[in-house]
């Protein structure tokens, strides 16, 4: 039996304990060795939850990058822009990575990134979780063994919840571009832009359209009375839709990971320790109409791929609940497929004198994207973290594995999309 992969966690923020936690399930498999981390109770929480000493905890990855290599991989968890930042010194000390998506935030920082790679020869495996949940990985075997022949047009949707558009995209981390340096489209969307490019891995797009705006949450759309921080001076309370008191202190645990992160060292929080945490500086207590958000809330991407298929992708936040849709029509049938039910449709064409086509539905009993307190994409957390361990195992990969080079077309074709939307819909060319 082959000896665990050891691994050291950069960023030890809520997804990369994710990835990590397979040591936990299978030390067969991973070992993590280390921490690195500015934010000390989280090189703490790591150095407890995974049993090594003091001596492997580190104040950030460029310190860990100029100590001697002591495992074989690093679990790079930290936010969108510091990726390629961290990455690079770390793959030059010889680490192989997990990286989390989106991999690099721009075009010239995604080239600096893959030719770092290819220079020192490295194995980087990005997050695409959503490639290894049971429904879309069912959905690419049957399109892979051709069941609905060559691939004509693909549309995806994704529909992010009114709860999660607040939090993330209103109030939170990925509110405004000048901090995060990420568009909506890149930070929600780059999953499904990716599904769609490794279900055309055939081909590549090489014309990409796009329309989005801020729709809902502007100043001018706040109602009248309505006051600067929900639970200091706002009326509207206890009945506002998005009132931080109905959304994070009804709902304590439901965005726990993003709201309460200030609350990380107190032992057992109590609601008067949100409440006053909601009524101080936490962006989520401000009145949703009266952030500081720029991204946008809705956008369209139309993609034209070299064979001459098309695609398209809507991103729609604010929606009573969280959905994703797929729908993908060939020369010999389609699939049509609800990922939040785990369900899709397989339809054949089949001319009779009764019938036009033959309907197989496919039911993966895995309901629901958000599984247990840190949600685990239909259970594609999980598999992803094994898969890296054959990847750096050199054994045979799954279908679903993306090393970096297969994650390019979708983030340069997210890019370019968001060129497009910039220049009003201009087509930009996938060169
Ligand atoms: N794959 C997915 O489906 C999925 C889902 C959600 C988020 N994400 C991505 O995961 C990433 C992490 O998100 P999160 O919410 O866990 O982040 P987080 O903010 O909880 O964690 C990031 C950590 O990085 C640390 N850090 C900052 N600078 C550092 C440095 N120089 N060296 C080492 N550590 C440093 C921070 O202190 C923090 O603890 C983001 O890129 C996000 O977009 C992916």
């Amino acid at each position: 039996m082959s000896n665990p992969v050891t691994a050291i966690i950069v960023g030890a923020g809520h997804r990369a304990f994710i990835y990590a936690d397979l040591a936990l399930r299978r030390p067969d498999l991973l070992k993590i060795v280390g921490v690195a981390d500015p934010d000390k109770i989280r090189q703490k929480k790591a150095a407890e939850r995974y049993g090594f000493s003091q001596d492997f905890c580190f104040d950030s990855a460029e310190e860990l990058a100029k100590k001697p290599k002591f495992a074989d991989a690093v679990i790079n968890g930290t936010m969108d822009e510091q990726h390629v930042k961290t990455a690079v010194p770390l793959l030059e000390a010889g680490y192989d990575m997990l990286l989390e998506k989106p991999f690099a935030v721009n075009l010239e920082e995604m080239n600096e990134l893959v030719n770092c790679v290819k220079k020192n020869n490295r194995k980087v495996m990005i997050c695409h979780v959503l490639r290894y949940t049971p429904f879309y990985y069912a959905i690419k075997e049957r399109v892979a063994n051709g069941e609905i022949g060559d691939i004509i047009n693909i549309q995806t949707t994704e529909n992010v919840s009114y709860h999660h558009l607040s939090t993330s995209y209103v109030r939170g981390k990925w509110a405004n571009s000048d901090r995060c340096h990420t568009s909506m489209l890149l930070a929600k969307c780059c999953h499904d832009i990716d599904i769609m490019m490794w279900l055309m891995s055939d081909t590549k797009p090489v014309l990409i359209s796009s329309f989005g705006s801020k729709y809902q949450f502007r100043r001018e759309n706040a109602p009248e009375n309505a006051g600067e921080k929900c639970l200091v001076d706002c009326p509207l309370v206890d009945t506002c839709n998005f009132s931080a008191k109905r959304l994070y202190i009804d709902q304590p645990e439901r965005w726990a990971f993003y709201i309460w992160d200030r609350l990380e060292g107190i032992e057992n929080p109590t609601d008067e320790d949100r409440i006053n945490l909601l009524k101080g500086d936490s962006p989520y207590g401000k009145c949703i109409y009266k952030c500081d958000n720029n991204v946008v809330d809705h956008q369209s991407v139309m993609i034209e791929f070299e064979n001459g298929a098309t695609g398209t992708h809507n991103m729609v936040g604010g929606s009573a609940s969280s959905l994703r849709h797929i729908h993908i029509v060939g020369t010999l049938g389609e699939i049509y497929g609800d990922f939040e039910e785990s369900v899709f449709y397989v339809k054949k064409i089949h001319p009779t004198p009764t019938d036009e086509c033959t309907v197989e539905k496919v039911d993966l009993n895995v309901k629901g994207d958000m599984v247990g307190a840190y949600g685990s994409h239909g259970g594609g957390d999980e598999k992803l973290s094994e898969d890296f361990v054959s990847f750096i195992r050199n054994e045979k990969p799954s279908l679903a594995c993306t090393s970096i080079f297969d994650s390019v077309a979708g983030h340069k074709t997210v890019y370019l999309a968001d060129k497009s939307r910039e220049e009003g819909g201009a087509p930009q060319k996938y060169e």
